[in-house]
């Protein structure tokens, strides 16, 4: 058996690695040893709950407010040492946090090969999102097998002299994750906090919010505000339910400027489960997370994306997403549009992100790679 040790950091590292930590297990080839470097704490703990996934090694990274540079001192220091100790035949990594960047690069300097799922992902702006454009590059650079979720995202490869033989096309892992737990909550749907099940009942609608990125900084959080809080006076019988995101930047502004208007409802990070069943509940969607353009296709949700670019083009050519990006004016005249539309109804269409089966092919890929010597594998 070959060791591949999984790196997880953050909540949606989890979320999507979870998929590939159960097939691999069942592989008489490979052994998947999960290391959280514990980037994020409360919320990813949640996300390990959902998967019942209990990581073989802790590194307790987090600290509040972490600094981008000082989190990544941690983990270059404590990775160097757990990849020293154990030795893995591979690294596993998933997407763009600090945590994929770090971990990547200290398996390049020891001549590890780097597995990336995920990978190829391109907004083309290396500030937005920042920094997590810069970590999807160097993760590419230090990168042996491109685990791409979709055909653009090869071709992004392709283009900055990733060698095909190198670029393995999976689908996205989110489907394998989301159609596993699908099923378990349309049969028992997860409890909601009393307030949402309270909307639920009376057959409320609601419109669910996330927000979290670094590069909105505090005018673009401002613009968000203040649209949640004229949309919530011109529509007071529709509700806004808004999970806040644990960064301490978000969640104080975002509780100074929308704690007390009666039809928002600010709630903790939901679980994986419940954030789902919240999805599907919603009306629409208006969020700037990476995650969640990629699970509106396959629930057939709406979402008005927060951002000016995306690294997701697909979902807003399949019309799941539409950019509104994080101005005011435009959030309002996109919700009011969205808004009308909804009560007219918008056509079912398939995801663009996968089969649900993308998890298998990275499994297979690595323990085709695992049986040959490194110089046959691409
Ligand atoms: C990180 C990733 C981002 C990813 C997001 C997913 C980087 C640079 N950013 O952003 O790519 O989209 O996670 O959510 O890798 N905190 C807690 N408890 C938690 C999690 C976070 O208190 O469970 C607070 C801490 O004060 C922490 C802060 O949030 O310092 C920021 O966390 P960090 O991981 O640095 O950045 P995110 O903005 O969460
Ligand atoms: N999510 C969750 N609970 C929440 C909000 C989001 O479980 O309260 C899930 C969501 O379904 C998606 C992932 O978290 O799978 C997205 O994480 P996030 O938006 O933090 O990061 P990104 O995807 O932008 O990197």
């Amino acid at each position: 058996m070959k060791d591949v040790l999984i790196i997880i950091g953050t909540r949606p590292e989890a979320i999507k690695m979870a998929p590939v930590i159960r097939r691999m297990s069942e592989s008489s080839i490979l052994r998947p040893r999960v290391c959280s470097t514990g980037q994020h704490r409360e919320m990813l703990a949640q996300a390990f709950a959902a998967f019942d996934i209990a990581p073989e090694f802790e590194l307790r990274l987090m600290t509040r407010g972490q600094s981008l540079a000082a989190l990544s001192g941690r983990l270059f220091n404590t990775m160097d040492a757990l990849l020293e100790e154990r030795r893995p035949w591979c690294v596993l990594v998933q997407g763009d946090t600090t945590s994929v960047m770090i971990a990547a690069l200290c398996a390049f300097y020891r001549h590890i090969p780097v597995g990336h799922v995920e990978a190829g992902l391109r907004s083309g702006n290396l500030q937005q999102p920042f920094p997590e454009e810069l970590n999807r590059r160097v993760a590419t650079l230090a990168t042996r097998f491109h685990f791409a979720p979709t055909p653009t995202a090869a071709d992004n490869l392709r283009r900055e002299g990733v060698p095909e033989s190198r670029i393995h096309i999976t689908g996205n892992t989110i489907v394998d994750a989301l159609l596993y737990m699908r099923e378990g909550i349309r049969d028992a749907p997860p409890p909601l906090p009393p307030a949402m099940e309270a909307l639920l009942r009376k057959g409320l609608s609601y419109v669910l919010v996330t927000v979290h990125r670094r590069e909105l900084g505090a005018e673009g959080l401002q613009h968000i505000c203040n649209a949640l809080r004229t949309l919530a006076r011109r529509h007071p019988d529709l509700f806004f339910v808004y999970p806040v995101h644990l960064n301490p930047r978000i969640r104080e502004h975002v509780r100074a400027e929308l704690g007390n208007i009666a039809n928002i409802l600010l709630i903790p990070p939901l679980g994986y489960k419940e954030f789902l069943r919240a999805m599907d509940a919603a009306l629409f969607i208006m969020s700037d997370s990476g995650g969640v353009q990629e699970e509106a296709p396959s629930l057939n949700k709406q979402v008005l994306v927060l951002r000016e670019v995306t690294e997701r083009p697909e979902a807003v050519e399949a019309g799941f997403c539409r950019l509104v990006g994080a101005q005011e004016e435009r959030i309002l005249q996109a919700a009011e549009e969205l808004l009308a539309q909804e009560r007219s109804g918008i056509p079912s269409r398939s995801t663009p992100f996968g089969d649900g089966h993308a998890a298998a092919r990275i499994t297979t890929v690595l323990e085709r790679a695992a049986q040959a010597s490194p110089e046959e594998y691409p």
